[in-house]
């Protein structure tokens, strides 16, 4: 059986790798690494590019592929790749969506308990053997407070609706018209920010976001709130972010995602008002799973003729 060439330019699961091997010929160009010589020996072979969520292709690589036919993304996000490019030349990009939306959700009510309990602090404090001397000092009660989300597609819903059974207000904003929801809508970000305790970023990644939260945003977000994201590092101004955080403009943050991670800068390292994890909120064995075998049913469907399971809708520049 003639295997299909696939050009891989994301660090993924090997047990994807290996269960695509059955039918694929994988070609690894993980950043560029001997991209060139690669390209020139298999290039005009290559069908198919596998994608990830932070890692995918530009336009040049779509662009040098004459026989490209589909990108699958193990991911939701799909800023890494340069859907435009790849649609406008009639490649199809896949994606991930719904099989991750519960374990986000789940990591991003963590993350908000986690800040507002103090919870990384406390365990720091009881490792160092702190609770010997003296009482970890209080936490802020969630019930009855605000979560304003930023972006309320299928992960911010799900964390609203996990939210609302710890008593927390949901308010949002979203460029996009939503319909009857028993939640509060703002206009414009800044006032979503004036009304929240806790802001929750959880739209799209991607040029038109980058820096969407920035210190204005966070002034009005005030002393006594806490921003989490879950979404993408850049949709935060990170420069603003750690100002805000050192001068006490925010209490505190959550964050599961970084501007150029996977290096996080040592000023957020040493904060102690900071929860930090890196890039998990998708990463269970069972969520995992699930994207994994979407990539290769949509990879599947296409190289057998039927249509892709969960296409990314066309994008404009
Ligand atoms: C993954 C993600 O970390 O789905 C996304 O958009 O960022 C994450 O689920 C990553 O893409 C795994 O390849």
């Amino acid at each position: 059986m003639q295997l299909i060439d696939l050009l891989q330019v994301a660090t993924l699961p090997p047990a994807l790798i290996e269960r695509l091997s059955e039918n694929y010929q994988i070609h690894q160009c993980v950043d560029g690494a001997g991209a060139d010589e690669l390209l020139e020996k298999v290039g005009p072979n290559i069908r198919g590019i596998l994608a990830g969520g932070t890692q995918g292709p530009d336009a040049n690589l779509i662009g040098s592929l004459p026989n490209l036919e589909i990108i699958a993304s193990h991911s939701v996000g799909f800023d890494a790749t340069d859907v435009v490019a790849a649609q406008s030349r009639g490649v199809l990009v896949t994606h991930t969506p719904e099989v991750l939306t519960g374990d986000v959700a789940d990591l991003a009510m963590t993350l908000i308990l986690m800040v507002t309990r103090r919870v990384g602090e406390s365990e720091r404090f009881l490792r160092r053997g702190e609770w010997l001397k003296k009482r970890m000092d209080f936490g802020v009660t969630v019930k009855g407070r605000t979560l304003g989300i930023l972006g309320l597609g299928r992960i911010g819903k799900a964390v609203a609706r996990r939210a609302e059974v710890f008593g927390l207000n949901i308010a949002f904003h979203d460029i996009q018209p939503m319909g009857d929801l028993p939640y509060r809508h703002y206009p414009t970000l800044t006032d979503l920010a004036d009304a929240s305790d806790i802001l929750l970023v959880a739209c799209e990644g991607g040029p038109a976001n980058r820096g969407l939260v920035d210190a204005s945003i966070l002034k009005s977000l005030g002393s006594k709130g806490y921003i989490v994201n879950t979404a993408r590092g850049p949709i935060v101004n990170q420069k603003d972010l750690i100002e805000a955080l050192k001068s006490g403009v925010i209490a505190g943050a959550g964050l599961d995602v970084f501007d150029g991670e996977p290096t996080v800068p040592d000023e957020l390292l040493e904060m102690e008002n900071v929860v930090l994890t890196p890039h998990i909120a998708s990463s269970t064995h069972e969520t995992r799973r699930a994207m994994a075998d979407l990539v290769i049913a949509n990879l599947d469907a296409h190289f057998s003729g039927k249509p892709v399971l969960t296409p990314v809708p066309p994008q404009v520049s």
